[in-house]
């Protein structure tokens, strides 16, 4: 009998320290709530287990997926709630709550986003990759001639293969903006490189101005941008959006409020 009270006050202490060998804090900050909870409700031990658990996988998938949005190293942190699609009737919903679920980085497909400036191809770049990080994938974003500078970096250190193999660790890589500004043939080739050594192994997402007829002008060969845009189209879901720039829609509605509010 007292050995049983004796083992009950040391329960705590007990579970405290478990839980830290375990690595598992959220059980030990909530069983005892969830324990009193469960008598209160006549949960069963199986039922109590269950949500205790329950509890602390909620909290470490949260917690990943923080960290996953803050390595991805997005410009902003924009999302597809903030996406107005009744601007944007040329993006196809049902394709965007497909891609929105986050099994094309687990098939290791790749998503383009084509269309004029202002379009909003960025926004809805970092609002897939928000929702493959909350899909538990890890994500990194930069813009096209950021990702040629870290490649010609590494090319230049004679480490460009463990800098593919570093990048590989990435389930989805973002390539903002490729076709704004032109790379030579050296940077042509190392984007090649990137793209090729992703081919059925990693997600691409890239956004560009331009449609595909006129990759060969940005990377200075067509030989190069046709094989490239082999790999990346082989297994992709291609979007064109087309219709009037966000930005200057804005300005034109702010325009016109000035103007009615000039006139009361
Ligand atoms: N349909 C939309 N709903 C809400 N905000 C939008 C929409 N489209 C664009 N925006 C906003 O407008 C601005 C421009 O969009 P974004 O940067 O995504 O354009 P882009 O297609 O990447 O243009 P660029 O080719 O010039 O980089 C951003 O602030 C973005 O959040
Ligand atoms: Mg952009």
């Amino acid at each position: 009998m007292t050995t049983t009270a004796a083992t009950k006050d040391g329960l705590p202490s007990m579970i405290a320290y478990l839980t830290r060998v375990l690595k598992t804090p959220t059980i030990g900050a909530f069983w005892e709530e969830l324990a009193e909870q469960a008598r209160d409700e006549n949960w069963s031990h199986e039922e109590y287990l269950a949500a205790l658990l329950q509890r602390q996988v909620a909290d470490r998938e949260s917690k990943g997926t923080v960290m996953r949005i803050r390595t991805a190293h997005f410009p902003q942190v924009k999302t597809l709630g903030d996406f107005n699609l009744a601007h944007l009737p040329s993006l196809r919903r049902d394709v965007l709550a497909h891609l929105a679920t986050g099994t094309f980085v687990a098939k290791a497909e790749n998503v383009i986003l084509l269309g004029p400036p202002g379009i909003g191809k960025t926004h809805l770049a970092i609002g897939l990759g928000v929702k493959a990080a909350h899909a538990g994938y890890s994500v990194l974003f930069d813009t096209a001639s950021n990702w040629i500078t870290r490649l010609a970096e590494a090319h230049q250190a004679g480490r460009l293969e463990a800098e593919l193999k570093k990048i590989r660790r990435y389930k989805l890589i973002i390539i903002d903006e490729v076709g704004y500004i032109p790379f030579d043939q050296d940077a042509a080739n190392l984007f090649f490189q990137l793209i090729a050594s992703r081919y059925e192994q990693g997600s691409v997402m890239v956004t560009s101005n331009l449609p595909f007829g006129r990759w060969g002008e940005t990377f200075s060969d067509d030989v190069v941008a046709a094989a490239m845009i082999d790999r990346l189209v082989h297994h992709a879901e291609v979007l064109t959006l087309t219709g009037d720039s966000y930005r200057t829609r804005q300005r034109r509605e702010l325009l016109a409020k000035e103007k009615r509010a000039g006139r009361d």
